[in-house]
């Protein structure tokens, strides 16, 4: 239901809303509330043509007048001397099915302004933009309609955040050579320097917001800049020289967006960036099974085991088997095996170029193997580590896929290890360097998805380019890293803090799966060194961090070990029908409830910082009609992830609707809830 709106009429109404002064100092031009009509977004023109757009939330502004504006490559900016030419509105109410996520289904209620704009004078050139006002939240996306502008070169977008009461920010720098493997940064919004996206805030008044971006395309990532006091601009992830992204018009931008909440826990369950993602474009993707897996992979990260060739190699036939065997006994689905492939021996990370995708070792029988797994109803996970040099396997692709799909493996697990900056491209025959989140990566990952599909295989990069709810569009991208994981657990350099998992869920989360590995039940990295965790905590984490696929990491030894423990291990699913948190706050702590996809039961799991606390778990979201047994797995007495990690207590109590539950969470611990149907 789209209607033309005329300017003048438009104009007219916002003068009436926000009365004459406002409209003195600079030109209202559109505005478009959310459906429940607490968040506006106003859009206006300042004397110099350029166009502003701010956020309000019942009245409050959010974001002030902050600025949209590009720098191209040979013709400048386009920012001043704007002429509006139109809008249009729409209004859409919809709810839409994941084929699997943390909720089934999913609620797109917006309401939508396309404004188009040209400049005045000779050049002439055509933007649009149009706004999306949800309930939670905001986006909009720039066009460049007109073919006639050719080959766009983008230097930078320059879409400013100005952000307007005074607000703490949970963040990780962008453009160190890391990537995005930092530890989280709690500050005032002011001590920001440039920041990955999601990035969080809080304001004084207690209002969270989320800065992200939705639908990356063809297009380079957006890094936020602080360019003084609280505003933040868009600053392009680089490309291989000055120009950042390069498309032919008609084209479309990613979506900018913002989640907006009165809740931690709002904020963690919006789905803003998925409903701005296209549609499935793979149809029926039930060929992809959510599940557990295990791997030999642990091994290599406790330097046991070795990637390489030779005496310590971990990709054996025999140590492969015992794996298949283990998962078997358990009922995890598949076994991924890393370091299988010619092209480990050496500087694996330098020679990225030796990587051969189709070649196993000769201790490594793949026939044998794959035949072995499937008669135990598992499957092999593929492993593509490219060292980030996606010249070499996108020349090999072809080959690799058809060597997977020969071999009934089912998802594949891809790495791009290499600093921030060094990936290898060769387009044209031409040798350059890329960042892993520039536009041409956004174009590597998705050529490597959509042809996975084809084989109905699913795809788990490492070192990857962030989630921006492309699962959506192809549901076989199923989850990446993109954070620091548990590997850091067993290198130590420093581990990761009791935080980290109460940061992560209010940021890297917000993005989408994270392939983080949890359940280390032994807590101990290389050479014994501690995990900063409780026992109960890494069971935990099985809920509160979510991804399609579960590791299940630790050596089998070891959660024969922990039987009791992994026992949760076992019954938690990777599939969910709803998913609420209980409550939670940013950085310090989370709850999370999930409904199974397939079951009427329930997991819960909830998870601290260095500091222990209570929390009060009331059941009221489960089924008034139904009986539960609630398996009860939390931090016993004195548990502490110091001097007590092992100390956990397992209980059974039968709860219904009506209960409610005090849980003590110990420094760095955890409790997770498996509730049970009784039938
Ligand atoms: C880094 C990945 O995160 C890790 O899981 C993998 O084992 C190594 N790269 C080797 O590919
Ligand atoms: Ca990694």
């Amino acid at each position: 239901m789209a209607k033309i709106l005329n300017k003048y009429s438009m104009i007219l109404a916002a003068f009436m809303a926000l009365g004459l002064s406002d409209a003195a100092r600079s030109e209202i031009l559109g505005k478009v509330l959310s459906p429940d009509k607490s968040i506006e977004i106003d859009i206006e023109q300042d004397n110099d043509g350029r166009v502003l757009y701010s956020v309000s939330r019942y009245g409050n502004q959010l974001v002030s007048p902050s600025v949209m504006a590009f720098l191209l490559k040979g013709s400048g900016r386009i920012e001043r001397g704007l002429e509006f030419k139109g809008a249009k509105t729409d209004t859409h109410n919809e709810t839409w099915e994941l084929p699997w996520g943390e909720s089934r289904y999913v609620v797109d209620n917006h309401n939508e302004l396309k404004m188009e704009f040209v400049e005045k004078g000779e050049k002439h050139r055509s933007i649009s933009v149009t706004f999306r006002a949800f309930n939670d939240g905001i986006g909009f996306r720039y066009s460049f309609p007109d073919k006639n502008m050719g080959d766009v070169q983008i230097e930078d977008e320059m879409t400013e955040f100005n952000i307007a009461p005074k607000s703490e920010a949970l963040w990780i720098p962008a453009g160190e050579p890391n990537r995005y493997e930092q530890l989280y940064r709690k500050t005032p919004l002011s001590e920001v320097t440039q920041a990955h996206t999601p990035i969080t805030i809080k304001t004084k008044d207690g209002i969270y917001m989320s800065f992200h971006e939705a639908s990356l395309v063809n297009y380079s990532s957006m890094w936020l800049r602080r360019t003084e006091n609280q505003t933040l601009r868009t600053q392009l992830a680089p490309g291989p020289d000055g120009v950042k992204v390069r498309r032919a018009a008609p084209f479309d931008t990613p979506w900018r967006t913002i989640r907006i909440s009165d809740t931690a826990g709002g904020l963690y369950e919006s789905n803003l960036e998925l409903n701005l993602n296209e549609p499935n474009k793979l149809g029926d993707v039930s060929w992809f099974k959510p599940m557990k897996y295990v791997g030999v992979w642990w091994q290599m990260h406790l330097d046991t085991k070795s990637w390489e060739s030779g005496v310590k190699h971990g990709a054996t036939t025999e140590n492969t088997k015992k794996h298949i065997d283990f998962a078997a006994a358990n009922g995890f689905k598949a076994v991924l095996v890393e370091g299988w492939n010619e092209g480990w021996d050496g500087d694996w990370v330098a020679n990225g170029d030796k990587f051969k995708f189709d070649k196993p070792y000769p201790d490594f029988d793949i026939k044998y193997l794959s035949e072995y797994a499937k008669s135990k109803g598992v499957s092999i996970m593929g492993h593509n580590e490219t060292s980030a040099n996606i010249c070499n396997y996108e020349a090999q692709l072809d080959k690799a896929l058809a060597f997977d799909d020969k071999y009934g493996i089912k998802a594949v697990k891809t790495g791009y290890v290499q600093d921030a900056g060094g990936v290898t491209a060769c387009d044209n025959g031409v040798k350059q360097n890329e960042w892993h989140d520039g536009q041409r990566m956004s174009v590597h990952h998705l050529k490597v998805v959509t042809e996975a599909a084809k084989h109905q295989i699913a795809i788990n990069p490492h070192e990857p380019i962030k989630d921006t709810g492309l699962r959506r569009t192809y549901p076989n991208w199923v989850s990446r890293e993109g954070a620091r994981g548990q590997e850091y657990n067993a290198w130590g350099v420093p581990p990761n803090p009791p935080e980290h998992e109460p940061n992560l869920i209010f940021t890297r989360m917000l993005s989408g799966p994270f392939d983080f590995t949890p359940g280390v039940l032994s807590l101990r990295g290389r050479g014994g060194q501690k995990i900063l965790n409780t026992i109960s905590r890494q069971l935990a984490d099985y809920v509160v961090l979510y991804s399609p696929i579960q590791m299940v990491p630790d050596l089998p030894e070891n959660y024969e070990a922990h039987k009791d423990a992994f026992q949760f291990i076992k019954d938690v699913p990777t599939d969910w029908q709803k998913t609420k948190m209980l409550s939670g706050e940013i950085g310090d702590y989370a709850v999370i409830a999930r409904q199974d996809r397939n079951s009427n039961n329930w997991f819960i799991g909830a998870v601290t910082d260095e500091f222990g606390r209570k929390v009060n778990l009331s059941f009221n979201f489960l089924d008034p009609k139904k009986k539960y047994i609630a398996e009860i797995y939390r931090d016993g007495d004195g548990a502490d992830y110091r001097t007590n990690q092992f100390a956990i207590t397992i209980e059974k109590k039968p709860v219904d609707v009506t209960s409610n539950i005090e849980l003590f969470l110990a420094p760095g611990g955890g409790a997770a809830i498996a509730i049970k149907e009784v039938k």
